[in-house]
């Protein structure tokens, strides 16, 4: 044990100072599935203990992370656990919630995702006390897994401005005519980097997706019950959804996104009597549950961050779009959210039957999708993906984080569709929203829906 102690803050000590920059780590269910064991610094500190140079556990705690989503220690007592993406996972036992990222180590393209290892993360009971430090580190080795990141050709091409590809959009609206593509002219003072992230960051860490969940008989007969359409933006007369933004060129799509959900979850909740709008900023500068302008997960943001740290309203820290240091009013009232989870309880679990049942319930819910080069020329109708490729602008599918309004079945072709708020401004698509394509897992939305509750 001592002897693995020593190799890991060796290993640690030698990781560059990127060490919370985006996680380029490509750990699944199976890599992270098995036997942990948790060494444990000091308990009773509160959320401001900086865990990012933690070398000094106390205790142990053995825990096994079990299938679908089981957590077992080992006196024997059960909670539950998540997959975040292939990032890090979180787990609840014995009322203290525990979250790390997976360790990796990057040089220069390379990168090794050490799967059975986290970096230092924290832990804390479930009402938010008692935070200590702690590092996970399986009980056997497992080989680390290399990735190598974009080409360094690729990279510089992604220096030069993005300019359109006419000839693409014309194909796609030749192929196709269920949606209509169109040249945005505000694209092309963008980077093409910064056009990925606008997308939702690089290709580099897409996992594999979870399929969407079996739909039991139950979840069944309750979505049946479910009206055919439904939107938030029009609920009785009365829009619930807070205005469109423009994240601009900072990979910020998952605090958008998340901050789009816990704004009209408060809407749905106070019957529009509250209608904040939340600092982006906020959580681009001062969250270590994401990496600023370089990406993020709205389970960590609109989820645990808002449990933990609170969020706070849009004039405590404006919206620059640019890393930086915390810069939030430490004077701002903070505003707390609980319950966040992934839709059907953990990773893996989520179906287009729930996510309806969760939307019409509870309120709005942030999804990832995967986006391909077509989707950005998006002007109106029910996208789906065309599988044309735009040759002169070298993108690579990203993962972005948006959010689910509504749904609905097209009266003509009979489509169904989702209704999903964007955050590339209004100008972009039907008054800054897109429709697409429902109930076929359409690149991959169905699959990591997240939701939330205010606290109020
Ligand atoms: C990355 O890995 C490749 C082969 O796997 C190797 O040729 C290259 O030198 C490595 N680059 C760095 C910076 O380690
Ligand atoms: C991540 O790991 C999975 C399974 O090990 C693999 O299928 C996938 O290609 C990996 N993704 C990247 C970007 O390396
Ligand atoms: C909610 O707000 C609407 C519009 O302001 C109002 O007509 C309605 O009575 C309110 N409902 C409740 C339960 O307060």
């Amino acid at each position: 044990m001592a002897m693995n102690w020593l190799k890991i803050v060796a290993l640690l000590a030698s990781l560059a100072i990127h060490v919370y920059a985006d996680t380029p780590a490509n750990c699944t269910y199976e890599d992270v599935r098995g036997k942990w064991v948790f060494m444990i610094g000091s308990k009773g500190h509160d959320r401001t203990l900086d865990c990012s140079a933690f070398d000094s556990p106390i205790m142990e705690l053995q825990i096994t992370l079990d299938f679908p989503n089981l957590a077992i220690d080992q006196f024997g007592n059960t909670g539950f656990w998540t997959l975040i993406y292939n990032q890090g996972f979180e787990v609840v036992i014995n009322g203290e919630k525990y979250f790390a990222f997976s360790l990796y180590k990057k040089d220069g393209n390379n990168v090794t995702s050490i799967c059975d290892q986290t970096f230092p993360g924290w832990s804390h009971d479930i009402f938010d006390r008692n935070w200590a430090c702690f590092i996970g580190r399986k009980a056997e080795e497992q080989r680390p897994k290399q990735t190598v990141l974009l080409h360094e050709e690729l990279r510089v091409e992604s220096e030069r401005f993005y300019r359109h590809n006419l000839e693409f959009i014309h194909q796609i609206n030749q192929q196709q005519k269920s949606w209509q593509a169109t040249r945005y002219l505000q694209f092309e003072k963008m980077r093409i980097e910064d056009m990925i992230k606008m997308k939702g960051g690089r290709k580099s860490t897409i996992a594999s997706i979870p399929k969407p969940a079996p739909v039991t008989p139950e979840v069944s007969r309750m979505a049946d019950t479910l009206p055919d359409n439904f939107d938030w933006r029009n609920y009785y007369g009365i829009n619930y959804v807070s205005p469109i933004r423009n994240q601009g060129n900072c990979g910020s799509c998952y605090a958008f996104g998340s901050m789009a959900m816990n704004e009209a979850r408060i809407r749905v909740r106070t019957n529009n009597t509250q209608t904040p709008i939340f600092s982006t900023q906020d959580i681009v500068e001062c969250s270590e549950y994401s990496q600023g302008c370089d990406g993020g997960f709205p389970y960590l943001i609109g989820g645990k961050y808002a449990e933990d740290f609170g969020v706070v309203e849009e004039e405590c820290n404006p919206y620059k779009g640019v890393d930086g240091k915390c810069s939030t009013k430490p004077s701002c009232e903070r505003q707390y959210f609980t319950n966040y989870e992934y839709i059907g309880g953990f990773y893996g679990a989520c179906n287009e039957e729930l996510m309806r049942i969760n939307l019409v319930k509870n309120g709005p819910i942030a999804v990832s999708f995967e986006v391909y080069d077509d989707f950005v020329h998006y002007k109106g109708g029910i996208y789906i993906h065309t599988g044309l490729r735009d040759k002169f602008n070298p993108f690579e599918i990203t993962n972005h984080v948006v959010l689910v309004v509504g749904y609905g079945v097209e009266p003509v072709t009979g489509q169904k569709y989702w209704v999903v708020k964007n955050s590339w401004g209004e100008a972009w698509g039907e008054m800054g929203f897109f429709r697409i394509r429902r109930s076929t897992d359409e690149c991959s939305i169905e699959s990591i829906a997240v939701q939330v509750d205010p606290i109020l």
